[in-house]
């Protein structure tokens, strides 16, 4: 898959892009059963919404090694669809994943992602240069109702703003400032509503301010987001690194594979 220069021009000016359809339904389907076997282990890559609960994150799901290793989306993550799109929008062949997550917020008990620049806080990973984009894939039909992704188009060419810990969440979180987003949204530019349906997905600018709401709906959300840097832009040594699920240490370029591989490994 190639996006037309029309389509390139427009992710340079929003920071991203909107993929209805990109993943098949079979696919959607091999992925969420994934997702019921992979919640369901007990591993530092699973984490519950409290201790013994539902799972809200799977990490680290791009791996062929590892507790939480998935033939379908570490397929999915090498496929032109995926791998193609980021190197297009990176303008860079040799790309590695920083991260692969699986955010799981379930019916009604789900709770929010406040206003933030993912490269707010990869940037204290050791990752110098805001060269990373993510494709968010929806393996549940989304909407505002049941906490979709918002994001502020435009957003990223602001660059990285220095972040600020935000304790409103269970979990604590790099949050952007409340006054940067408001006066983001002075000029009359409104946050997009990145709703839809499976195996619809969305590519977006590491700088992107971006955020979601509780989940209020009687349905799941899950969405899997696939997190790529550059090789030349892998981080430099830091104090106390995050761990490998987070931040990643393989940074070997990743080879393409056909799009038929991911029903290949289901
Ligand atoms: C994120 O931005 O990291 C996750 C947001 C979400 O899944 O709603
Ligand atoms: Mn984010």
């Amino acid at each position: 898959m190639r996006l037309s220069p029309e389509r390139m021009a427009r992710f340079d000016r929003d920071g991203f892009l909107l993929l209805p359809g990109l993943v098949g339904a079979g696919e959607v389907a091999a992925m969420r059963r994934e997702i019921d076997r992979l919640g369901a282990l007990d591993d530092a890559c699973v984490v519950r919404e409290t201790a013994g609960g539902a799972a809200r994150t799977v990490f680290r799901v791009h791996e062929r090694d590892g507790a939480t290793a998935s033939p379908p989306f570490a397929a999915f993550a090498r496929t032109p669809r995926a791998l193609g799109l980021a190197r297009q929008a990176l303008r860079d062949d040799a790309l590695y994943i920083h991260h692969t997550k699986i955010n799981m917020k379930c019916a009604v008990e789900g709770t929010v992602w406040p206003w933030h620049q993912d490269f707010g806080s990869w940037r204290f990973d050791g990752i110098a240069e805001p060269r990373l984009v993510t494709l968010m894939v929806m393996l549940d039909d989304a909407d505002a109702f049941s906490g979709c992704l918002w994001f502020l188009p435009g957003s990223h060419r602001r660059g990285r703003v220095p972040p600020r810990w935000d304790k409103s969440t269970a979990y604590g979180f790099w949050a952007l400032p409340a006054d940067v987003v408001r006066e983001a949204c002075a000029g009359g530019v409104r946050p997009v509503a990145v709703a839809g349906k499976a195996g619809d997905a969305a590519l977006f600018h590491c700088n992107l301010f971006h955020a979601s709401g509780h989940n209020l709906s009687p349905q799941n959300r899950w969405q899997a987001y696939f997190c790529y840097n550059a090789v030349a832009n892998r981080p430099a040594d830091v104090d106390d690194p995050r761990p490998d699920h987070v931040r990643s240490r393989n940074w070997t370029p990743l080879e393409m594979i056909d799009d038929g591989a991911v029903l290949a490994a289901a």
